[in-house]
């Protein structure tokens, strides 16, 4: 089939398989957001206009039905100060439209322009090591000035008063990827004045964060470093907390904006990056402010490097929970604003995702939650540091192979979006990722080989294992859903928290505390209580000392027998009806006898306290037995090694997206007769090749 014939072919089918036809004048009436978004990144300001119209229509044919604009384009829409150039984004906007793709504007903020940086180079961020950064790159603005606040300010009143009603625009990100903190005399100030107003006076700071230690008592705010270096460990958690709070100032001054301009029906939100995990500062406090929250899926180690067990290709468990920590930060669906389509430009090594992967790996944050997967980006950059980057389309705007598998998902969106609408992953487990405890152990790990975030995978994929879905959330979120709750490395436990938690149990909850929990107050000063600290009392147990092991400790009990590696705790009875549910063998003369692990019935439910590091069997064994004992609901549809099943009820139906990440073809029997929403039909199997992807729905009696 000729190039040309294939395109009017794609094209055709398009308007009719996208579920909007394309409305030449573009909407009048508020286009709704798509049940599932699938888009991409397009950067109308770096293309001649004449060319818009192709890439709109080739977008189009993929079946995408949305474009992100606007995130890096401050030199365009404000060439000099106060000289505004909006007319190209509106043109775009009603491109978009005319092709029926609706349109995320971005604001500009990442990327402050030139002659701003040169007429306020107060505005420019300032590394740790005290080098104010040059215009020439992106994110070299400082979130700790106030001029940039009143810059961004400016611009974003003038979108929103252009855009805020625009029938085609459905969404608004701010900036992009919040990453670099600054270190220039204007943050320090306010993280001094931040201080004063978290403590009142440096008695009460230097009590709390015990600074008679090496004579570092403060006698003057402005004594207070800055740092990320080791420093004393309330400091340090201050910090990141100041870190959070800078972000969300930041953000809500655009958020502040925009709500005073723009239809409640344009939703606001920001792309976090970092591969999820990252944890510059706490991503559910940002989330707070938003109407949903996105994140970009990239492969995280799979192309930084390969011998971080990266291996080029998507890592669906690591994905999957990444995906479930993003849903867990406003406890919603949410959306993946970006995704590589085939490979990256900044890996070791940049290689391409197999044949088939990009579709698979779509699918699978839908399967997590997602309502929504873009692509980035849409045509390969002439110029700029991004050119060899990943497109749906070449340089020349031609398609480039990859874009084949983009028309196959696009199709499928389209015929899906409206079975998938209104349903979520509803989970009866969650796990606990709390930032100020991952801050505390960071701040010193006392052992390399404690990797927490493995740790929190590890439970994570015992757990998924057991069941059909898995939230992770921060002790902040409501955790009354849930029957049972998992808190691996739960360092800083403050009073309150304790309280809630303890509450939750005796509600009938089932809480399990792992290593390390219990160890650090709010300022992270060690409890005088030994661990779990204030939840010692409710464990009816404590820890009399922990333990960095060399050697793997073997334990055993009614848990059943494996071995204690990485972390060890010795812990104590002191409630007569708290029961050792394992007990180290000899080896360790430190351990040996001791118990490794408490449960205890607490009012209707039951606490357990878990003080080492179990090795994969006996945590995949323990998990299933914890899921059994709080009554959580068993996977219905059990997954095989590489696939990957995911569950999304609501609107009294459920629908199961089932994903082939293993080598080989699959065969996955279903709970029944289900049907197959890509291919039509009813079905009671999913027949699955590598990389295969199923989505599967049936009505459901309890309705959820
Ligand atoms: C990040 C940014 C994008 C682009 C991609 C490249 O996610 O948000 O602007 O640089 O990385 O992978």
């Amino acid at each position: 089939m000729s190039k040309p014939f294939l395109f009017l072919a794609l094209l055709a089918g398009a308007f009719v398989s996208t579920g909007f036809a394309a409305d030449p004048r573009g909407a009048t009436e508020p286009r709704p957001i798509p049940p599932l978004m699938y888009g991409s990144a397009w950067y109308p300001e770096q293309w001649p206009e004449a060319e818009w119209d192709a890439d709109l229509a080739r977008m189009r044919a993929a079946g995408l039905n949305m474009v992100r604009i606007g995130e890096f384009a401050w030199s365009s829409l404000e060439p000099s100060e106060g000289r505004y150039e909006l007319d190209w984004m509106e043109r775009a906007v009603a491109a978009a439209a005319r092709h029926g793709l609706v349109t995320i504007i971005g604001t500009p903020t990442d990327t402050p322009p030139a002659w701003m940086t040169t007429k306020y180079p107060e505005i420019l961020r300032v590394a740790e090591d005290g080098a104010r950064l040059q215009h020439g790159s992106r994110r070299h603005f400082s979130i700790g000035s106030e001029k940039y606040r009143v810059l961004c300010r400016e611009m974003v009143d003038r979108l929103a008063d252009r855009f805020g009603r625009n029938p085609n625009v459905v969404a608004w990100q701010i900036g992009n990827e919040y990453t670099e903190d600054s270190f220039d005399r204007e943050s320090r100030e306010r993280f001094h004045r931040w201080l004063e107003a978290k403590y009142g006076s440096l008695d009460a700071l230097n009590t709390r964060w015990g600074t008679a230690y090496w004579s570092q008592t403060y006698t003057e705010w402005s004594q207070i470093p800055m740092t990320t270096g080791r420093a004393n460990p309330g400091l340090l958690l201050e910090y990141k907390r100041f870190v959070t709070d800078t972000w969300r100032d930041f953000q809500r001054n655009q958020i502040e904006a925009l709500r005073r301009r723009v239809d409640p029906r344009q939703l606001i939100t920001t792309n976090l990056g970092g591969l999820g995990w990252a944890n510059r500062f706490n991503r559910q406090h940002i989330a707070a402010d938003l109407d949903v929250i996105s994140w970009d899926e990239y492969l995280g180690s799979g192309w930084f490097d390969k011998t971080k067990n990266g291996t080029g290709h998507l890592d669906p468990l690591r994905s999957g929970a990444t995906h479930d920590l993003v849903r867990g930060w406003k406890q919603k669906n949410f959306w993946v604003l970006e995704m590589p389509p085939g490979f990256v430009d900044w890996g070791s090594v940049s290689n391409s995702l197999d044949r088939g992967e990009t579709r698979a790996m779509a699918w699978h944050a839908v399967g997590h939650g997602a309502d929504c997967v873009a692509f980035w980006q849409w045509r390969s950059a002439l110029n700029g540091q991004e050119q060899y980057h990943g497109s749906l389309v070449g340089p020349d705007g031609e398609p480039v192979p990859v874009y084949e598998e983009a028309v196959q998902a696009g199709a499928e969106f389209t015929r899906a979006g409206p079975v998938l609408a209104g349903t979520e992953p509803v989970s009866e487990v969650a796990l606990i990722h709390d930032y100020d405890s991952r801050w505390a152990i960071d701040f010193n790990p006392f052992s390399q080989r404690y990797d927490q975030m493995q740790i929190l995978i590890d439970y994570y994929r015992s757990l998924r294992e057991a069941t059909q879905a898995v939230d992770i959330v921060t002790p902040e979120m409501d955790l009354a859903r849930y029957k049972l709750v998992v808190a691996p490395s739960l360092n800083v436990v403050s009073p309150a928290l304790a309280g809630r938690l303890a509450d939750f149990v005796r509600a009938g909850g089932h809480l399990v505390l792992g290593p390390r929990s219990g160890m650090k107050n709010e300022s992270n000063a060690l409890n005088r209580e030994r661990q779990p600290g204030p939840l010692a009392p409710a464990v009816g147990g404590r820890v009399e000392q922990f333990y960095a092991l060399l050697e793997d400790a073997p334990v055993s009990g009614p848990w059943g027998t494996g071995k204690a590696t990485v972390w060890a705790e010795r812990l104590d009875r002191l409630a007569p009806d708290a029961e050792v549910v394992l007990r180290f063998g000899a080896g360790n003369d430190w351990l040996a006898g001791h118990p490794a692990a408490i449960r205890r019935p607490l009012g209707k439910g039951v606490i357990t306290y878990l003080g080492s590091v179990l090795d994969d069997t006996l945590m995949r064994r323990v998990a299933l037995a914890w899921v059994k004992e709080a009554d959580v609901a068993s996977a219905v549809v059990s997954a095989r090694a590489g696939v990957k099943v995911s569950r999304r009820v609501g609107g009294g139906r459920e629908v199961y997206v089932i994903t082939n990440f293993s080598t080989q073809a699959q065969e996955i029997s279903l709970p029944g007769a289900m049907t197959d929403v890509l291919s039509g039909g009813s079905t009671t199997v999913a027949r699955l090749p590598r990389y295969g992807v199923a989505v599967l729905s049936r009505e459901t009696s309890s309705g959820k």
